[in-house]
């Protein structure tokens, strides 16, 4: 698919939770294209500094109006300035990129849904357009976060027929543990086995849920993030280490490696040697958090 790149309009910028702020930009072209999933890599600002782009996924599109939100934490600098950027602003864009999230085939009764964080960012869209797509799904978002006070408000989305079961790591809001555990103790307790599941966090926690979609044979689309810097596949940064191997031979066993910006960021649980993380998890996390 093309990209395009255009100078977007700030629309509008608001706080939605402790460091967390949802821009709306207007840029037609970008979300006629966009599908939920997927992501644009956002230059911050004119100048040497930041230099590189800024990858996020999209939050909300609006085909009608041309505008779609991104939702970011504040984490560094990249983050601080944007969340400086007045409405009336410009911010140069690339996008869609990416391969998003595939809707289900078929009529699926129950869905989940696992956020982590701000991981939260692209399964809002996600589930406006099951909504629409599939009226009578039941559909179960578990929304972690480490205080009640980092969670966005989940009024909108509770509004589309979703329950919310809620988990914070110190205990401010719901569950006192990791969304992950709540995921797996509210499906044993109702007896419940989606048809889908769909997630987005910090690796670990899609570690721990690949690990439990795989046991229970539920198809799984994981929103991966890794370090990024050019988003077009060029300077191979955002590697993750794949499960298949590119030979033919099933002698010979070579690593090999999936593009976070190029075949993804959605992959299926089976598609990352998850054992092999490790080393990845130590460097700073930058999709789709930056
Ligand atoms: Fe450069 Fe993926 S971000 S190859």
């Amino acid at each position: 698919m093309s990209k395009i790149k255009e100078d977007a309009l700030i629309i509008s910028q608001t706080r939605e939770a402790a460091g967390t702020f949802r821009m709306r930009l207007k840029s037609p072209r970008i979300a006629a294209k966009a599908r939920p999933g997927q992501f644009v890599m956002l230059q911050v600002r004119e100048g040497p500094e930041p230099l590189l782009r800024r990858p996020f996924s999209f939050h909300a599109i609006a085909l009608e109006e041309g505008v779609f939100d991104i939702l970011y934490r504040v984490v560094g600098r990249g983050t601080w300035l944007l969340s400086q950027c007045p409405p009336g602003a410009r911010l140069n864009i690339l996008g869609p990129l990416g391969n998003g999230f595939d809707l289900p085939d078929g009529e699926p009764s129950l869905v989940f849904l696992a956020a982590g964080g701000i991981g939260i960012a692209p399964l809002v869209e996600l589930m406006a357009r099951l909504r629409e797509s599939h009226p009578a799904v039941a559909m179960r978002l578990f929304y972690g976060a480490r205080t009640a006070e980092e969670m966005i408000p989940t009024d909108a989305i509770e509004s589309l027929g979703v329950t919310v079961h809620r988990s914070t790591d110190d205990g401010s809001a719901g569950y006192h543990g990791w969304v992950g555990e709540l995921m797996k103790a509210t499906a044993e307790a109702e007896g419940l086995k989606p048809e889908i599941l769909f997630a987005c966090g910090p690796l670990p926690m899609q570690r721990h849920i690949a690990k439990w979609a795989l046991e229970k044979s539920v198809p799984a689309q994981l929103s991966l993030e890794s370090l990024m810097a050019c988003g077009l596949g060029a300077c191979l940064g955002c590697a993750l280490p794949a499960t298949s191997s590119p030979t033919s031979d099933p002698a010979v066993r070579e690593d090999h490696y999936l593009h976070v910006c190029k075949d993804g960021p959605i992959f299926p649980a089976g598609a990352i040697e998850w054992q092999k993380m490790q080393i990845h998890q130590t460097q700073p996390r930058i999709f789709p958090y930056s």
